[in-house]
């Protein structure tokens, strides 16, 4: 090897989707690029549950291995890729590898927006990096931009569409008009769905990946428990229907928003106007709208997931690190937070709404509904009744309102309870036009 080049050992724990990718990478594709950072990356070992399980690639069974130690402690290792996924023993590893000096990259959302702010640390302390910019909109680039290109701008708000699988599902709700299970059914089929997609479909995904972006458009560290969170499995194809009929595409949105009171971070499904770029981001793709002072609108739209998607992101990374390496130097791009913010409960948001009411058929109902939501200051936007269900006696009616703030609709929802003639609320969906 030319004597200017420098061998830098890799560990690597978890070889499937993106561990896989990774060592794709490091083995076949990344010779190509030996002379352009000055560095040679060596797969030392790969941790794994199981080392003969069948895999996508194949590697010299002498480098697999189940004893984290023969990775995370081997003096040779420069640095340690983490793809395993979970928060534990992934977290544990992470603090073993930076406090025995080595460098950190990662695709560990859950782990980054629970213990982040800690691992940065750790790392400081012993002056070594952690980079993470896998762990959101997998081959999409964030983390980079809101570390560096961005960091003159005073962020106001994020909107962002990031878990590929939801959107697929809300896509195909909305083409085909089918009801969330033969959507999700569909995706389970095709694999953009795991077997288990709790984490998808309850919200909080998202959640970790918004917790992630908040602290660093913000800041401020914001904890995944701080960001108010609902999932998709209720909507149904009438929602989308009615949704479709007023203009709007219903979306998945993850959003932040820098106010003067504090930080309001929530992720639900939302109306999305269709004149909007977030509402033609459709299928497995992921994109993040954000607004700087100075920069504008910006939009950030790829892959958000995938073996090389995501491998491209944490090759990214190991590239960045092997310079800094070779030139002796770290934390270069560090994560700077301000003062911790509060972060606002939900009541105090405000936002526009849609309600899907069932109501008895009878005389007097609508003025029942819009004595409730006048009294608590609720106005009316647009209201759409559809035709009476004889049998049932009863009527189908959609309101949208003006800005109102959720603890008034809250309100409005218990005093509905009490009214003979509101027999259901079928659905409450928030409308984000992006004011
Ligand atoms: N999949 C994506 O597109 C994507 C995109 C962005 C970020 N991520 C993140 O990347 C990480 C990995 O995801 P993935 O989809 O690649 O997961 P995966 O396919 O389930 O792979 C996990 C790997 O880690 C190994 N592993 C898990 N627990 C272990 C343990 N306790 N000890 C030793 N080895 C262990 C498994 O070993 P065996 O193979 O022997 O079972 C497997 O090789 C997660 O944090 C995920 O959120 C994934």
């Amino acid at each position: 090897m030319n004597a200017d080049i420098l061998a830098l050992r890799i560990g690597l724990l978890g070889l499937g989707t993106v561990g896989g990718g990774v060592a794709e990478f490091i083995q076949l594709r990344s010779s190509r690029l030996t002379h352009l950072f000055g560095c040679q990356l060596q797969l030392a070992r790969v941790l794994v549950r199981e080392p003969r399980k069948q895999r996508s690639i194949d590697l010299p069974p002498e480098l697999l291995t189940t004893d984290p130690g023969a990775v995370l402690d081997d003096p040779s290792v420069a640095i340690i890729v983490e793809a395993m996924g979970g928060e534990q023993p992934a977290l544990d590893y992470m603090r073993r590898a930076l406090r025995n000096g080595k460098h950190l990259v990662t695709a560990n959302k859950e782990v980054l927006a629970k213990h982040g702010p800690e691992l940065l640390a750790l790392a400081a302390q012993h002056n070594v990096d952690v980079y993470y910019e896998a762990s959101v909109g997998g081959g999409l680039p964030l983390i980079g931009p809101f570390k560096r290109d961005l960091l003159a701008n005073q962020i106001s708000s994020v909107r962002a569409i990031i878990n590929g699988t939801t959107n697929y599902i809300l896509t195909r709700m909305a083409e085909a008009q089918v009801d969330f299970a033969a959507a999700l059914r569909e995706a389970q089929a095709l694999g953009y769905a795991e077997p288990d997609p709790h984490n998808d479909v309850s919200g909080l995904d998202a959640v970790y990946k918004l917790a992630i972006l908040a602290t660093l458009a913000f800041h401020s560290e914001v904890r995944p428990d701080q960001i108010y969170c609902e999932g998709i499995t209720k909507l149904t194809a009438r929602d989308f229907r009615f949704a479709a009929e007023m203009g709007y595409q219903i979306k998945l949105l993850a959003i932040g928003h820098d106010r003067a009171e504090g930080i309001e971070v929530r992720v639900h499904p939302s109306l999305v106007p269709k004149a909007q770029l977030l509402a033609g981001v459709n299928g497995v793709y992921n994109a993040v709208e954000l607004d700087g002072d100075l920069v504008g609108r910006v939009l950030l739209y790829g892959r958000g997931a995938g073996s090389l998607p995501t491998a491209s992101a944490i090759a990214g990374d190991v590239i960045d690190l092997a310079r800094n390496i070779r030139k002796g130097i770290s934390n270069r791009t560090e994560v700077t937070l301000g003062p911790t913010r509060r972060v606002l409960p939900m009541e105090d948001v405000s936002t526009r709404y849609y309600l899907r009411l069932h109501v008895a058929d009878r005389p007097g109902v609508l003025a029942d509904i819009a004595a409730v939501l006048g009294r608590l200051q609720i106005s009316i936007a647009a209201f759409i009744q559809q035709e009476v269900d004889a049998a049932r006696r009863s009527a189908e009616i959609v309101i949208v309102t003006h800005r109102a703030h959720e603890a008034a609709i809250r309100s409005a929802l218990d005093e509905f309870a009490g009214l003979t003639s509101v027999l259901e609320v079928a659905a409450l969906l928030r409308i984000e036009d992006g004011s």
